[in-house]
């Protein structure tokens, strides 16, 4: 290893986080992180979550800060503006954008629920600004369970944009909800062949798979979570190996939180890709939000009146998740 390099890019890297902690003194930030960002940057914010989580955070304790920096995608940037409208809200990197959100344009889901009048909309906050403010309540992967079985066994019920999470709430609540048909392009890599013979290879390592993979591997899977259940359930369990079917990112959490244990990225279709990154997510970097710290920006705008009718959906189910 060329130790020259090695050693200079470790002085850059506590120079930057030096830097980063003096600026978000200076001008009253908080910093959070969503689980699949580079694990620096989980390490110096004030606080990583998953997706429910983060908006809670937003909803509840932002408190005296004046900027909060999104370290994620551009849709949980949206989300905290929506919740706090005061804040200046940045993002490392404005090309972090989500190809699940992606796949659900604002303009075709309003035809989608025309289409099927006397249904209630309920949207994954994986969407842009203006889907939200289409539906009657959002969910994260933690509580779309708990929230679909609010509604009566009779409900007619709207779910997008993710049909895999969709298909898989159907299934564990015995629902017929009709589902937009969009999906998660690192979720839905992975594949359940590769998988099953991983499982032969490791016979005690439960697989943990996130609601957004296929049908086939939420079928291989031991345990089916958000990221914040499979990285509980990672800690709790008396298992020492597991596989895990959701982007890397969650890996450096488990790794700190069971340094004894083993934790083996389930294998994409194509093995040539080699990772299971979320290439949005990895573009936040350590120099990124530093910069944006120093220049504030990459800031997160939302429009005050479509901001209104977004907070209702994510205002009922923060209510809801109680
Ligand atoms: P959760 O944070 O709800 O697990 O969602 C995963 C995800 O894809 C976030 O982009
Ligand atoms: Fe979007 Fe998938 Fe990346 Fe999450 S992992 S931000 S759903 S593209």
């Amino acid at each position: 290893m060329d130790c020259t390099s090695s050693c200079s890019n470790a002085t850059l890297s506590e120079k930057l986080k030096a830097d980063i902690l003096r600026l978000k003194e200076e001008k009253k930030a908080v910093i959070l992180a969503h689980y699949y960002v580079d694990g620096a940057i989980q390490d110096i914010a004030d606080y990583v979550g998953d997706s429910l989580a983060l908006a809670q955070k937003a909803a509840s304790s932002c408190g005296d800060a004046a900027i909060v920096v999104m370290c994620g995608v551009n849709f949980m940037g949206e989300t905290v503006k929506v919740l706090c409208p005061d804040k200046k809200v940045l993002v490392p990197d404005s090309q972090a954008g989500c190809s699940l959100a992606d796949s659900c344009p604002a303009d075709e889901f309003a035809t989608f629920i025309a289409a099927h009048p006397g249904h209630t909309v309920i949207s994954y906050v994986n969407t842009s600004v203006e889907v939200k403010a289409l539906s009657d309540v959002l969910v994260t992967s933690s509580n779309a369970r708990k929230i679909v079985d609010s509604f009566p066994a009779d409900a007619k019920l709207i779910f997008g944009p993710d049909r895999n999470l969709g298909a898989y709430i159907n299934s564990v609540t015995g629902r017929d909800m009709v589902l937009w048909d969009g999906a998660c392009h690192v979720h839905e890599r992975f594949s359940a062949e590769s998988i099953a013979k991983l499982k032969k290879e490791h016979p005690e390592a439960p697989v943990l798979a996130h609601p957004e993979c296929k049908r086939p591997v939420i079928l291989l899977a031991d345990k089916v979570g958000s990221t914040a259940a499979l990285l509980e359930y990672a800690i709790s369990s008396d298992a020492t190996e597991f596989i895990v079917a959701t982007e890397s990112g969650i890996l450096h959490q488990m790794r700190k939180g069971a340094p004894h244990k083993i934790f083996i990225p389930a294998p994409p279709i194509d093995s040539t890709c080699g990772c299971n990154d979320c290439a949005y997510m990895k573009l936040n970097s350590l120099e990124k939000l530093r910069d944006c710290l120093v220049n504030e920006e990459p800031e997160i705008v939302v429009d005050s009146e479509l901001a209104k009718r977004a907070l209702k959906p994510i205002n009922r189910m923060l209510e809801l998740s109680k």
